[in-house]
Order: structure tokens, then sequence, then C-alpha cells
């Protein structure tokens, strides 16, 4: 079978760390083993337009294999162009770059790595939270510049106990996330989301379940979204949700980028209704050097308070990538085998929708 990866270049990068394995380079570890067995196993990176690569490749594609970091777009014309595609592999977790409607009308596989990366994720979020509340990026580039002014930064420098904290999405990433914040000792932990915890899961965390989306958003200080990119949360957190938020509460995002209207959200940011939004998850990948959120700041500071964002790294570390690598290899020898897919890595199989989590379909 042919086999095609998208994925980015490391260049020296990949060379120095070989457990870069989301690299061209690297190419997810199973180069050889792919040979071994008789597979053609092409690795691409230029992604965009008909005259890509990946456009190249894919009409006569059996697997594709990409990953949400470097997303090769398999939109509805990319998957009519691949009259062989049976199986859509993410590499980490979070299919929405792959036209589902699509892919199910050709009764495609669509699997992903499932928990793979949910911790690091976790990790990240926290770490988010606490240097946008904390302002953490404005302090640490006054002592890189040589500077010292507490009060500059200090201004804009509160703690997360006693704040409200909540998840959209509770699953596997939001779930971790309230785990984590139990220690600090928040005023509230809540959730939204149409499948609701387990009241042994909600009772550990003593997270709290509120099902109208204005009164969850009214009730923030601190929004996490953990939620898949489908039609329900395209563009979500537009103009109007922010105006629901308290002014001055902040953002992460390590879900995806386009669940937020990101010009909506640099205006918040700048005009200080929100005091800060942070992530790692973009509208384009890789961003616009124009793009919105590369220079909002709260209230235009010249801190450059209020900005928790950079490139999509948080579900790569390097202990994600050896797990996600482990993963497509074994959904890759499930599916040579013609062996059953574990229940958990399915998005959808045989034309129609398997996971929930996106959008209540089944
Ligand atoms: P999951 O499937 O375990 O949980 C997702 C939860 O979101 C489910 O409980 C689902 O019911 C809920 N949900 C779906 N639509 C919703 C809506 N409209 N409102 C409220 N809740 C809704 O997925 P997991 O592992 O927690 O990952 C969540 C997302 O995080 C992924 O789909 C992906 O987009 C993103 N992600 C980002 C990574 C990164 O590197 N930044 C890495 C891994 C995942």
């Amino acid at each position: 079978m042919k086999v095609l990866a998208i994925l980015y270049v490391g260049g020296e990068h990949a060379e120095e760390e070989p457990r870069l394995l989301g690299t061209v380079e690297n190419a997810l570890g199973i180069g050889s083993w792919l040979k071994e067995q008789g597979h053609e196993f092409v690795v691409v990176s230029d992604k965009e337009g008909p005259q890509s690569d990946f456009q190249k490749h894919i009409v006569d594609t059996d697997i594709l294999i990409t990953t949400p970091f470097h997303p090769g777009y398999a939109t509805r014309e990319i998957i009519e162009k691949a009259p062989k595609l049976k199986a859509c592999i993410t590499a980490g977790v979070g299919s929405d770059h792959i036209d589902l409607a699509a892919a199910n009308e050709k009764k495609i596989l669509v699997a992903e790595v499932t928990g793979s990366n949910v911790v690091s994720v976790a990790e990240h979020v926290l770490m988010t939270i606490l240097l946008l509340v904390r302002n953490y990026t404005p302090a640490h580039e006054q002592i890189i510049s040589g500077g010292w002014n507490v009060a500059q930064v200090a201004k804009n420098t509160f703690d997360l106990e006693g704040k409200v904290v909540g998840t959209l999405g509770a699953g596997r990433i939001g779930y971790r996330v309230l785990e984590r914040l139990v220690p600090f000792d928040c005023a509230e932990l809540l959730y939204y989301d149409y499948q609701p915890l387990p009241k042994e899961a909600e009772a550990k965390v003593g997270a709290k379940r509120v099902e109208d989306l204005k009164e969850f958003l009214g009730k923030l200080d601190v929004l996490t979204i953990n939620a898949p990119l489908h039609e329900g949360t395209k563009g979500l957190i537009n103009k109007e949700k922010l105006g629901w938020m308290k002014k001055g509460a902040w953002i992460v995002n390590t879900a995806r980028g386009a669940i937020c209207n990101a010009q909506d959200v640099a205006d918040a940011v700048n005009s200080g209704q929100i005091r800060g939004y942070g992530g790692d998850v973009w509208p384009q990948q890789p961003a616009p050097e124009d793009a919105p959120w590369r220079k909002m700041q709260y209230k235009g500071d010249q801190t450059k308070g209020g900005n928790g964002m950079t490139p999509h790294v948080s579900g790569t570390s390097i202990d994600a990538q050896i797990r996600y690598a482990n993963g497509t290899k074994d959904i890759l020898k499930r599916f040579f085998a013609g062996e059953a897919q574990e229940d958990a890595n399915i998005i959808a199989i045989d034309g129609a929708m398997f996971s929930r989590a996106y959008g209540q379909k089944k």
C-alpha cells in the first residue's frame, strides 16, 4: 500500500534530537518498518495548494497520516481526488482537519491516537493559566532586557486561588485540567459539556456542570477551552460571547484556534474586556506573520501583558511524540492485519461517526 505522511520539517533540530518523531526527517520512526513489509512510504511537508506535494501524492494514496501540528487538510476536494484512500490516521488527537462527512461518504476509517498527548496539553493549560494570571511574561521580559520595575508588572498580577475556573469540554484533557487545578483552591471549578461527567468523577475534583453557556461564561474568571472543533464549536467564542464574560477574565485555548473568532479575541484583549488570552492553536497553521494573536496586548500595555501564545507545541512534547508515534504504528499494524482498532481511537468508521466528541453525532 502507499502510505503518505504530512509532517513538518525539523532540519538541524531533527538531527540533534532523533526523538523529534513528528518531523519529515524522523518520520514517526516507522519508515524502515513500513518498507520492510513492502509498503511505499512517502513523507512530505509541502501541503498547501493544488501544486503541493500533498495534492500530487494523494491521488494514489491508500493511507494518509497527518498531524494537527502541521495539518494536511483533507478537504472534500482532496478526498474526492483520492479514490484509493481507505484510512486517515491522525498522529495525535483532533481530526477536525479531515472532512468527516466526506470521509464517511467514502467509508474511510478516521482514527487518532486518543489520549496520546492529553497530559502534555493539560500541563500546558495549567502553565498558561498561571503565566497569564501571574503576568509572568512581561515580568520575565524586564529581566532579560535589563529592567526592574515591580509596580509595572504587579499592577496586573493576581492569584489563581479564589478564582472561578471553567472548562468548555470536560473530556480527557478538560478533566485532567480540573484534576490539576484542585490544589490551587479555586473558588469554584465548573464545566460545560453535553456529555456530563460521571458523578464520582465530578465529586473527585469538586466540579459542577453548568448547562447554559451564557450562565457558564458569565461566572468565570478563567475559561479553558478543551472541546474539539466541529460545526457546533467553530467560531463559538466571538464578540457576543466575549461580552457575556466578566470584564478582565482570562482565556486559555489549546483546543483549536478556529473555536474562537481571532479578531474578536484580539479586540477584546486590546480593549481590556479580556485580561489575557493564551494557547498554542491558531486558525491557520503556520500562523501568518500578521495574525492578530501575535501582537495583541492587554490595553496595549508596552510590557506585552495578556498574551500567552506559542506555536502549536503543547501536545508535541518529546514524551507525547513517542506515544503518538507508537500509537500510529499500532493503528497501522491492526489495519494491515485486518484487526479491529481500539474503540477509543476510532473517530469514524464504516460510513458513520463513532466518537461522540464531534457534536453529539453517532
Ligand atoms: P475528548 O474527546 O476526550 O473530549 C472532548 C470533550 O469535548 C467531550 O467530552 C465532548 O463531549 C466535549 N464537547 C464537544 N463539543 C462540545 C461543545 N460544543 N461544548 C462543550 N463540550 C463539547 O478529547 P480530548 O482528548 O480532551 O481533546 C480535546 C481537543 O483538544 C481535541 O479535539 C483537540 O482539538 C485538542 N487537542 C489539542 C492538542 C494540542 O497540541 N494543542 C493536543 C490534543 C488535543
